[in-house]
């Protein structure tokens, strides 16, 4: 009785998804403004799966999307958000030639695979070998060597690379093709990394094997260490998020293109996702900041119709309308967020958004009856925000959390002693000039005349690699799953209770009272 009692006294405060937001109708909340309260678990955080299904194709070992926004996602990023279990989305931001190029670059990335290594030519000195690899700062000193046409003459060996011999030639120092171990690419197949494990078992001693086509050309080089790494990675918890046939997973962006009449362009909208998927794209995203218009709904249509099959991520909206017309003109997966961004200033200077936990909310219904899924876009600063989104959403996509990780495009800049990296907004004027002016409803033309930009430039402090970034944050999300019992997401959504939170309340949930010394673990 005392049990029954206090559960509903539990259930009086701590309410369910639609008891909660329908109780909340008369205000916009967002991730600051809610928390979760905990359950009864028997579930340890390292026991729970992160794995979601964002379409019947499209699944990630984890539900984190990096932006398609062009200081953050190019292939260096998409590669390492796949390998971490999730997905890049490559931005527009770029000829649509480039734009190609960055999804082959994920898409043929096998790690393990060297694609592009670096190689020497015979006519070297070793002394100019020495030179570059001081000048570069490369952390091995093994090249393969070719001719001015591509094709392996042999390879220069760590044991030669030293200054007694700088006067001799590469040519000289080399080990003979002859004698260096290669396998064709059509000999690597689907599954490089177990071919590769096979080779470096059967010959002992040799931690190098090069990669080449019919016509002995080098395409690439395979290292002992790193097959062992992801042999190891394979019996990992989260796996790298991969294509049927093995390769890693990737998404572009793709814009409402229209034509000088002011009409969309048809066929350019066409060849270009056609490219797209020739380079065995995963997921196209019509991103623009209002997908709850004419010129998105018929750009998904004019996709849908010419290629059933792949996935399509629009967006953005924050409506149960906006869901609706855009899963009714055909995409699989709905972007929500409209200003809540960190370098966003629509909500300033159009006025217009919804918070993001109420948005989400909103078009969360939606969705479920449509069989979309929807992404929480925008505004996480936190491994907390993304477990309330979860709550929610399939799955989340960050841009500020990754602009300042390594693998971001941009250089480093020092201020003051301290590493920065530039972040700034799809909708900022320079980036708008670059190329994303359509998607916030603009000519890139306008962009001389008056327009007012709905983001700003930025910066972000630097971060390291995203392995670090995405592993705090996962490990925050499998807390939070942990302290509400949920094994798995589909469990998280069912099992969220919610209370409002005071500003005090909101004060008592960050560090307080003390001198902090370091924020980040
Ligand atoms: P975060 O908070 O992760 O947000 O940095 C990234 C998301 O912000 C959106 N975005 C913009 N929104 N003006 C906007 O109003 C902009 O200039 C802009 N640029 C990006 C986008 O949805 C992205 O994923």
């Amino acid at each position: 009785m005392a049990a029954a009692l206090n559960s509903n006294l539990d259930g009086t405060f701590f309410r369910g998804v639609d008891s909660f937001f329908t109780a909340n109708t008369e205000i916009g909340l967002t991730f600051d403004d809610v928390t979760l309260a905990t359950l009864y678990s028997d579930i340890l955080p390292s026991q729970t799966l992160l794995d979601s299904r964002l379409a019947d194709s499209l699944r990630l070992n984890i539900p984190v999307v990096s932006a398609d926004m062009d200081t953050v996602t190019e292939s260096r990023l998409a590669i390492a958000m796949a390998l971490n279990g999730g997905l890049g989305l490559i931005h527009y931001n770029m000829p649509e030639k480039d734009q190609l190029g960055e999804v082959s670059r994920v898409k043929y990335h096998v790690q393990g695979l060297i694609q592009d290594p670096i190689k020497v030519s015979p006519d070297l000195f070793i002394g100019d070998v020495l030179k570059l690899i001081e000048e570069k700062n490369f952390g091995f000193s093994t090249f393969p060597v070719v001719d001015d046409k591509g094709a392996l003459v042999g390879l220069l060996s760590g044991h030669v690379v030293k200054p007694r011999y700088a006067a001799k030639k590469v040519s000289e120092a080399l080990t003979p093709r002859a004698q260096v171990h290669t396998v064709t690419r059509r000999e690597l197949g689907n599954d490089p990394i177990t071919i590769a494990d096979r080779f470096f078992t059967e010959h002992v001693g040799i931690h190098k094997l090069l990669v080449v086509d019919e016509e002995d050309r080098l395409h690439g080089l395979i290292t002992m260490s790193d097959v062992e790494k992801i042999t190891q990675e394979r019996k990992e918890q989260f796996k790298p998020a991969r294509d049927s046939q093995f390769r890693l997973i990737c998404g572009a962006a793709v814009s409402a293109t229209r034509n000088a009449f002011g009409d969309l362009d048809r066929s350019r909208i066409l060849n270009h996702v056609g490219a797209l998927v020739e380079r065995g794209v995963d997921v196209v995203a019509v991103s623009t900041a209002h997908g709850h218009s004419k010129g998105v709904g018929d750009t998904v249509k004019v996709v849908r119709d010419a290629f059933p099959e792949l996935p399509i991520i629009a967006g953005n909206v924050t409506s149960a309308a906006g869901v609706e017309y855009l899963a009714d003109c055909g995409a699989n997966v709905i972007k929500i967020g409209q200003g809540p961004g960190s370098i966003c200033t629509t909500r300033v200077v159009a006025g217009v958004g919804i918070p993001q936990m109420t948005a989400l909310y909103v078009c969360s219904k939606a969705a479920a009856e449509k069989k979309v899924s929807i992404l929480a876009d925008g505004g996480i600063t936190k491994s907390g925000d993304i477990v309330k989104a979860l709550t929610l959403a399939q799955g989340v996509i960050c841009g500020g959390m990754f602009a300042g990780c390594t693998e971001a495009p941009g250089e480093i800049l020092e201020i003051g002693g301290k590493l920065y990296k530039q972040y700034r907004g799809m909708g900022s004027l320079s980036a708008m000039k670059a190329g994303s002016a359509a998607r916030y409803g603009h000519d890139k033309e306008d962009t001389t005349r008056k327009v007012a930009a709905e983001g700003v430039e930025a910066l972000k402090e630097a971060c390291g690699p995203v392995d670090r970034v995405l592993a705090s944050l996962i490990g925050g999300i499998q807390s939070g799953m942990g302290y509400l019992g949920a094994q798995n997401l589909d469990q998280l959504r069912e099992k969220a209770r919610y209370i409002r939170v005071s500003p005090a309340g909101q004060r008592e949930a960050s560090p307080h009272d003390v001198v902090e010394m370091k924020t980040r673990s």
